[in-house]
């Protein structure tokens, strides 16, 4: 009975409760071709960036994939096919549960407590490896399909192009697995913003020998395995992977890419995702297997060292969790420290950070002290404090009823740069018919995830003064 209402109340609001896998269909007719279903008008690509010559390759791409156990991943034919074209690293884990904070370690080096997926808004002071790479002059971008334009900062529904007949807008694109967005230290700035891209895009910068050096590739939910499974990504895998490492522009004998996941679908077992290393770069390793203990901090260690940049004294520098893949390892003389006991990484729950709202503690203090797998010194920007807070008892803001100003409302977007679409705003309950719910006034208590520093004290300040209360 319950369930019926519940089900009826569902379909109501346009929700199949049993949710069924859909038929893959290529969103556009190639890799590199545009496509109306991205939404996305492209605007014309990036400028042409030399590539900086790393120790192991000069380009690294990762791809993410979500939620599937490596046995589901290892029973597909497209997986194994694409194994025998690269190494297949068999201890490679996601560093927690659910699907955001592991986007969010894999730029940050950190997930600062996080333990859902909702609206956060990490603080200017949280550096990113964005930030090192530009100390270096290393091109970026990240491609996030169904995007409907640069800046866009919410979800985004829009016609189901898999379902010609549904009526009902489809959410493909989630601000929670796009871990650039969710950072102050990117988002605020307009610069960084025009590199947080949709397909479109990546079509045309492809198309245009433009693809920078490190791309951060987020296809949309379907194709992701999100909302469907490992049968529908493998199709997807077939149109979309299997040709582009057939395409010089795309690939080439200094490309290194990262095919994983985010993390694995069965939270009571180690977080071990099927991920593969493809590319020209390890074309002399094709067939071959590693074992070594690796999780989503070894891409920041392992970028880190291909170029030689900083750390961010963060997890990438803790050698238990962060090896360099060996295969680089061997190229660089690094030396990965091997430990027989290989922590758990499927835990979940409240741990302090600055978004746990429950055990809240400020933006920890890099550790100025480590030297990461690149040899450079740990980041700081003007706006790091080395204050260590490590010992900050964490507060309970939940009791409190104070938001969290590490949150943002999720009804909150950002103003279109000059791409704008019709777009269909969805925080979970919105009507599906609503456009862009544009309000850049942020709801009392929320954070807004483009105030200026001075303005994010002057909240902490306020939030203080509320405790004090
Ligand atoms: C994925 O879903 C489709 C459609 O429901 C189904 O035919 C296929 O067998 C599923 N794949 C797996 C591996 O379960
Ligand atoms: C969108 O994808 C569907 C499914 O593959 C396809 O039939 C349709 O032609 C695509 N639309 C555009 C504009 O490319
Ligand atoms: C890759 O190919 C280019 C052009 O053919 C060549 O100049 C370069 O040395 C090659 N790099 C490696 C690492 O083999
Ligand atoms: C993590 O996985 C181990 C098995 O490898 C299991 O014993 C443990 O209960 C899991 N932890 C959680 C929080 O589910
Ligand atoms: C390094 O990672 C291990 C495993 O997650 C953890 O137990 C340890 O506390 C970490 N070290 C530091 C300095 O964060
Ligand atoms: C790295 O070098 C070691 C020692 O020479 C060797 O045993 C191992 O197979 C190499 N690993 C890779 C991935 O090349
Ligand atoms: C690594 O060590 C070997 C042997 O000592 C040396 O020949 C090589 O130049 C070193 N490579 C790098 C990148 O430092
Ligand atoms: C920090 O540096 C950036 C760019 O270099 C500048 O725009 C910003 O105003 C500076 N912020 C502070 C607090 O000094
Ligand atoms: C980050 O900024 C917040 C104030 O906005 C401050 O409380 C925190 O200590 C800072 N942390 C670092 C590492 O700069
Ligand atoms: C925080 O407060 C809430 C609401 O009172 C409570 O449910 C929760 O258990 C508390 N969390 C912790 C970690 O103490
Ligand atoms: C978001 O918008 C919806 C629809 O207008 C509204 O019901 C909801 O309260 C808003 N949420 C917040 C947190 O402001
Ligand atoms: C798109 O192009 C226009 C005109 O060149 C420019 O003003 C605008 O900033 C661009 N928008 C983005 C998102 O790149």
């Amino acid at each position: 009975m319950i369930f019926t209402l519940l089900s009826t109340s569902l379909a109501i609001l346009g929700v199949s409760a049993a949710q069924t896998t859909p038929v893959f269909a290529p969103p556009a007719a190639c890799p590199v071709c545009t496509s109306g279903n991205y939404t996305g008008q492209n605007n014309g690509s990036l400028p042409i960036q030399p590539r900086v010559s790393g120790k192991a390759y000069s380009r690294f791409i990762q791809i993410w994939l979500e939620n599937t156990d490596f046995d589901t991943a290892q029973a597909s034919s497209t997986f194994s096919k694409l194994a025998s074209e690269g190494i297949l690293l068999t201890n490679y884990n996601g560093v927690t549960h659910p699907s955001e904070p592991n986007y969010v370690a894999s730029i940050a080096g950190d997930f600062f407590g996080m333990s859902d997926d909702n609206f956060y808004a990490l603080p200017p002071n949280v550096s990113t490896q964005i930030d090192l790479l530009e100390a270096h002059n290393v091109s970026w971008a990240s491609y996030q399909e169904n995007m409907p334009y640069i800046g866009f900062s919410g979800d985004y529904a829009q016609k189901n192009y898999l379902d010609s007949s549904s009526k009902v807008p489809y959410t493909y694109y989630k601000r929670k697995h796009n871990p650039f967005i969710i950072c102050d230290s990117i988002a605020s700035v307009p610069a960084r913003m025009n590199r947080i891209r949709n397909f479109n895009d990546f079509a045309v910068d492809v198309n245009a020998s433009a693809l920078p050096s490190w791309i951060f590739i987020t296809p949309n939910l379907v194709n992701d395995a999100h909302d469907t499974n490992v049968t529908f990504v493998s199709a997807w895998l077939e149109y979309f992977l299997v040709p582009l490492l057939e395409n010089p522009k795309f690939n080439d004998n200094e490309t290194l890419i990262l095919l994983t996941f985010d993390e694995n679908e069965d939270y009571k077992s180690q977080n071990t995702v099927y991920t593969l290393l493809l590319g020209g770069a390890v074309s002399p390793y094709k067939g071959t297997v590693d074992s070594t203990f690796y999780t989503h901090y070894s891409s920041l260690s392992s970028v880190q060292n291909n170029w030689g940049l900083g750390s961010l004294g963060r997890q990438d520098t803790n050698s238990t969790v962060a090896s360099v893949f060996q295969f680089q390892a061997n190229m660089t003389n690094h030396t990965n420290v091997v430990s027989d006991a290989t922590p758990l990484m499927n835990l979940t729950g409240i741990f302090p950070g600055v978004c746990a709202s429950q055990r809240w503690i400020p933006v920890t203090a890099p550790n100025m002290s480590v030297i990461g797998a690149g040899g450079g010194p740990v980041f700081t920007s003007n706006v790091t404090s080395n204050v260590s807070v490590d010992n900050t008892m964490p507060i309970n803001l939940t009791a409190m009823r104070v938001v969290n100003p590490a949150t943002i409302n999720p009804n909150y977007t950002m103003p279109s740069s000059g791409t704008e679409v019709n777009a269909i705003s969805t925080s979970a309950s919105a009507s599906p018919s609503s456009s862009v719910a544009a309000s850049s006034k942020s709801s009392a208590g929320y954070a807004n995830a483009r105030l200026p520093p001075a303005m994010t004290t002057g909240l902490v300040c306020l939030f203080f003064t509320v405790l004090l209360l």
